[in-house]
């Protein structure tokens, strides 16, 4: 028997309500595979804990988390407690204290249905981004000077080093030989007005398509690129970014499969030298939040992407199947879809569709 331990960060808002169908579709799947067993260890950090403790996590918490073969994670950020506290201490110190500098997101169109853009659809989107996850300009380098006075400012720099932009690349390239689609790289770049950092970038991208000459390269700025996403989203295959443009494309591509309730995502450390963190790519959802019609399909997504990093690529493929499989049936889909149905009616149907 194979025994994974996992830590569960539910976190704030609807990341609470969709991570109890991701924990669901695990407790279904260890079920039916008597030599898979899961051992979760659930974290209540987020901006409630912020709030009675002053704090987003334990001050040992990543120590605490570092034991673990994998982290799931809801969403964090809730009104009541700044966004910049909440994300900083608590997501964007996992990822960067865990060095999960890949930050993998896919992005592929299942029903037609749920295409937004006429005369495309489900052969035309299927891509995926690797966003920088680490560095960049997330950085978290700069401050604001002449506080108060008439000449304050603020500064906040980006920080690139080649090291980790090398690796970043590497990792999108081998990515585009092993999906084995286009055989193709898009760099995304703003190098045309920032003249360190994206030229730095660009500059990087050229060596490592000189060492991947079997793979075919293409640079785009990244405004062209939002364009060019929903003008011909066929064109792209593996796609790489920095930490901010990565950020925003994802959330147009999560709108190109049909809505953020689709878009899932895994931040990684591809070494394994830490756990690595599988989270969607939508927040808390503070005005739905409560509710219970919150999408759950992204989360228990993000599930099938930790059960692949653990090599479990049987049990992934099942879920996804499941997934597909309940799209069928719209009137049964959250209202996001155009449904009437509750997140956890889907996770529900979701596991019936693993157990057939
Ligand atoms: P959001 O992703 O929470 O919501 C954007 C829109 O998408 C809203 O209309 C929301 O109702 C809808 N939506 C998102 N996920 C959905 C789902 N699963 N099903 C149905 N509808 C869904 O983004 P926001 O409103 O900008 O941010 C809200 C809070 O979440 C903020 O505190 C923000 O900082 C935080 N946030 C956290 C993460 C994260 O933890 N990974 C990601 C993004 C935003
Ligand atoms: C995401 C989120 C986070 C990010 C925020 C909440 C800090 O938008 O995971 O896409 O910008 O990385
Ligand atoms: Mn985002």
């Amino acid at each position: 028997v194979k025994t994974y331990k996992i830590a569960v960060i539910p976190g704030d808002g609807i990341g609470i309500e969709v991570m109890q169908e991701g924990i669901k579709v695990l407790n279904t799947l260890e079920k039916l595979n008597k030599d898979i067993k899961f051992i979760f260890d659930w974290y209540d950090w987020g901006c409630e804990y912020y709030l009675t403790t002053g704090k987003m996590m334990d001050d040992d918490g990543i120590e605490k988390l570092k034991s673990y073969d994998a982290i799931l994670l809801g969403a964090v950020g809730f009104p009541g407690v700044p966004d910049h506290i909440s994300l900083r201490d608590l997501l964007l110190k996992i990822r960067q204290e865990f060095n999960q500098y890949i930050n993998l997101r896919p992005i592929k169109l299942l029903a037609e249905e749920d295409c937004p853009l006429k005369n495309k659809g489900v052969k035309d989107i299927d891509m995926v981004f690797v966003r920088e996850n680490t560095e960049g300009e997330y950085a978290g380098v700069g401050g604001i000077q002449r506080e108060g006075t008439e000449e304050e400012l603020a500064i906040q720099t980006s920080v690139f080093t080649r090291k980790n932009t090398e690796k970043v690349m590497e990792y999108a390239f081998r990515l585009a030989k092993s999906r084995n689609k286009l055989n193709k790289v898009t760099s995304v770049t703003k190098s045309n007005a920032l003249n360190y950092s994206m030229v730095f970038w660009d500059k990087i991208f050229k060596e490592k398509a000189e060492q991947h000459k079997d793979i075919k390269t293409e640079t785009f700025h990244v405004d062209a690129t939002s364009m060019y996403m929903i003008q011909r989203p066929e064109s792209f295959d593996v796609v790489v970014a920095s930490n901010l443009f990565g950020d925003i494309l994802t959330d147009l591509g999560a709108t190109l499969q049909g809505g953020l309730g689709f878009a899932a995502g895994a931040n990684i450390n591809p070494e394994r030298e830490y756990p690595s963190m599988f989270e969607p790519v939508h927040g808390s959802a503070p005005e739905i939040a409560g509710k219970g019609i919150a999408n759950p399909i992204a989360m228990i997504w993000t599930v099938k992407m930790m059960l692949d990093f653990l090599e479990h690529e049987d049990l992934g493929q099942k879920i996804m199947g499941a997934i597909e499989e309940i799209l069928k049936d719209r009137k049964k889909l959250t209202p996001d879809l155009g449904g009437n149905g509750t997140t956890s009616e889907v996770g529900d149907m979701i596991c019936e569709a693993i157990k057939k």
